[in-house]
């Protein structure tokens, strides 16, 4: 089977450098691109990724004693392929700031407490409907350390292996009627509007399980017109 490789829609992808976001100008080529075949390895594996790492399930914010603070959320989300088939089997890595903004890691500085009962990570997989789910806390906003100090919109990352090397998308998850939206740089390099409109998550009326926590379900396209912004 030949594969089709789409060339990247400069409308659906952020700009490569984003003003304002100081990692991006080392992230991104400094010369023109070169057109070239995909090569054997890249339209190919990993192959049972899955197998490979640690999963590190589901349920991030804990239970009992353990339990992290902040709201608590359920995300249930579908990952698909250019042809909106299911992906299964899929390895997706997530990260996220705490309920009052602040990552486990190194650089981030103190302007907000940690808790000490919420890493901040899981690595799950998709099930055969492509679907997986996770049990967290809604993560706080976050001021980027630039001077002129702009803040992030709640969000959530992830990092999602697909069939082929071609198909892994790193890329963000914003929640629906956050003011920062609006303002945010990331998600605004992305220049057309629907593509913007598809890193945001869907939020579900109470009704459904889980009860005790507010429901998003979100959807990630890999690859193809329709994919997913990717996001850095
Ligand atoms: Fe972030």
């Amino acid at each position: 089977m030949k594969m089709i490789i789409q060339p990247r829609d400069e409308r659906t992808q952020p700009a490569r450098i984003i003003a304002g976001y100081p990692q991006t100008p080392l992230r991104s080529p400094k010369e023109p691109l070169v057109k070239r075949a995909p090569t054997l390895s890249e339209l190919s594996g990993p192959l049972e990724v899955a197998k490979r790492v640690k999963l590190l399930g589901g349920d991030i914010a804990g239970q009992g004693e353990k339990q992290a603070i902040g709201q608590l959320i359920h995300l249930r989300v579908r990952v698909l392929d250019e042809d909106g088939a299911p992906v299964g089997g899929a390895v997706v890595e997530m990260w996220q700031a705490n309920a009052a903004g602040r990552y486990i890691h190194p650089n981030d500085d103190d302007h907000a407490p940690p808790d000490p009962n919420f890493y901040g990570a899981a690595r799950v997989v998709t099930d055969e409907s492509g679907v997986f789910e996770l049990r967290t806390v809604k993560p706080g906003a976050y001021p980027v350390p630039t001077r002129d100090g702009w803040w992030r919109p709640p969000h959530v990352h992830f990092s999602v292996f697909g069939r082929v090397w071609l198909a892994r998308l790193v890329t963000q998850m914003y929640f629906p009627g956050e003011p920062l939206n609006a303002q945010d740089r990331i998600l605004n390099a992305v220049p057309d509007a629907a593509a913007r409109d598809s890193l945001v998550a869907r939020y579900i009326p109470p009704g459904v399980e889980p009860y005790n926590a507010l429901v998003f379900e979100h959807q990630i396209v890999l690859r193809g017109r329709a994919a997913t912004p990717a996001q850095p």
